[in-house]
């Protein structure tokens, strides 16, 4: 069955891939297109509306992104967001500028008004808080188009033209912080473009299966499975496309948490798939002794998970397609386009410039956490698998500060379990996104029986969020810390004290490194 679809029309914006998961959310099926992509082929492709996207351009900038004006005779409704917005106004003969100092410029949270006979406001409060995030604004709406919202610095905070279906706004509806702008994007499509709904999760797995065996045809496929949720579910979505084409790489580098790499392997020894686990602790830790620096690390072990890969594809022979299960937040952290690399993601970022299979295959790339549990689900996947808090790939290396020992490494180990076992008595560990205890690299002098001691900081971390994109610091009640703090002082040796990490993200990142 073919469905309805949106194109997300790319102009460069932090949040493209997040308008795209907004879509989806509201039962669309959507693609993003760079702007560059011909007209031939955006009109082929059928769509019932588009969506500009925000952007770092001027419109009137000599190297602005600009696309084909024939896109606005095509008698397809328009969205034009923040840059997408100001691209519109301005082929359509309006005027945008940059903005004046105290005037119309706006970053943040911003009071807005709107005209609820607007499609895109209908039944709608009339006042709420946008997320604005621009430096130009403009000066004169083109012809047809009428304001449909302002701000008290700002009379174009939206602009529509409803007979042709063109809408403008100069704030971000995808991101959280605006209110009620998924539902603004809701009213585009159904109450503007007339979508019908017909797209789900389930639609999305069967796309996803077809493509994989398009693709891979009768060759053999290696999956990098770690047991998180995401190498898991692209686990299950292989097994799904190619069957025993699949040989599902488990490498334990000896960083795992306690007890971890067995459970991994008995939990995977059950499905019925090619299993193979790979014991590689003493050549990780060899590679990665005396490195401290955070980056170094994540490419030590980027590079060495790709040579075992290598080697266990070379012993099956003939393995053409490396699988990976990274998710949209690995990629654009670890610097998609132009966006700042935060971190080098292992399966991203840390990879070495020569890999020996044909191709890596990445089918979860495109979607956020939580849509990876949903598709997970739609697999048949267990309960208790699907929304298991996420690892990283790189493991305790990143959660030991400064250099790495074996030691280091069975000591974090033994206070994570501590905190873990206790968040989960507490009941808490189906509220708390993502918990972990971090080594940190510096001593303190503490006392103990009548005794000095002179030993390491552990941190502990807690977060709650729905993309991990963005997170808050759990509120982790003050006695199941103090449990928690007591328990592993006594327990754990080599530790002498415990802090609280109250760091949301931004401004910290969930990991420490
Ligand atoms: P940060 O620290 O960037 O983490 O806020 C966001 C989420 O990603 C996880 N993470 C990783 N996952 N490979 C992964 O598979 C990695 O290299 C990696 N680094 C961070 C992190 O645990 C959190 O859930």
């Amino acid at each position: 069955m073919k469905h309805q679809m949106v194109i997300v029309l790319d102009f460069g914006g932090q949040y493209n891939q997040l308008i795209a998961r907004r879509v989806r959310e509201c039962g669309v099926y959507c693609e993003v297109k760079p702007y560059t992509t011909p007209l031939e082929e955006l009109k082929g492709m059928d769509p019932i509306g588009f969506i500009f996207t925000g952007g770092p351009g001027s419109v009137y900038a000599e190297d602005a992104p600009l696309c084909d004006p024939e896109i606005f005779n095509l008698g397809v409704p328009v969205l034009g967001i923040c840059y997408g917005c100001q691209f519109m106004a301005h082929t359509l003969g309006g005027r945008v500028t940059a903005a004046q100092a105290d005037t119309a410029r706006e970053y943040g949270k911003t009071k807005t008004f709107f005209d609820t006979n607007c499609k895109l406001f209908r039944g709608l409060p009339a006042e709420g808080i946008t997320w604005m995030s621009h430096g130009d604004y403009m000066a004169k709406v083109p012809e047809g188009f009428s304001l449909a919202a302002h701000t008290d610095a700002c009379p174009t905070a939206a602009i529509c033209d409803e007979i042709r279906g063109f809408y403008g706004v100069q704030y971000h509806p995808e991101v959280n912080h605006t209110e009620n702008g998924v539902q603004m994007i809701r009213n585009f499509l159904y109450e503007v473009c007339g979508a019908a709904g017909d797209w789900t999760m389930g639609d999305y797995c069967r796309t996803a299966i077809r493509e994989i065996r398009e693709k891979v045809g009768s060759g053999k496929v290696l999956l990098a499975l770690s047991g998180g949720v995401d190498s898991s579910v692209a686990a299950a979505l292989l097994a799904e496309a190619v069957g025993k084409q699949l040989t599902c790489v488990f490498v334990d580098h000896g960083l795992m948490r306690k007890n971890e790499g067995d459970e991994v392997e008995a939990a995977f020894s059950r499905w019925n798939i090619n299993f193979i686990r790979v014991n590689a602790e003493t050549r990780f830790l060899l590679k990665l002794a005396g490195v401290s620096e955070p980056e170094h690390k994540r490419k030590i072990i980027g590079e060495e998970f790709i040579r075992v890969f290598e080697e266990v594809g070379k012993e099956i022979g003939s393995v053409d397609y490396l699988v990976q299960g990274t998710i949209y937040p690995d990629v654009i952290e670890s610097g998609a386009g132009d966006a700042a690399v935060i971190k080098s993601h292992h399966n991203v970022g840390g990879l070495p410039d020569y890999v020996d299979f044909k191709e890596i295959i990445e089918p979860l790339r495109m979607l956020f956490k939580d849509e990876v549990r949903q598709l997970g689900r739609e697999l048949g996947l267990p309960e208790y698998l699907v929304r298991r808090q996420p690892f990283p790939g790189p493991g305790l290396a990143i959660r030991i500060i400064g250099d790495i020992t074996k030691e280091k490494a069975d000591t974090l180990r033994d206070a994570d379990a501590i905190f873990r076992e206790e968040i989960a008595n507490a009941g808490l560990d189906t509220e708390i996104s993502q918990y972990f205890a971090v080594l940190t690299n510096t001593r303190s002098v503490g006392v103990m029986g009548d005794g000095r001691t002179y030993d390491y900081t552990l941190a502990l971390r807690g977060v709650t969020t729905s993309d991990f994109m963005t997170a808050d610091w759990a509120r982790i009640p003050y006695d199941v810390l103090d449990r928690i703090s007591v328990r592993i002082v006594n327990e754990v040796a080599g530790i002498n004290r415990i802090v609280y990490d109250i760091t949301s993200k931004p401004p910290g990142t969930i990991e420490w490194e």
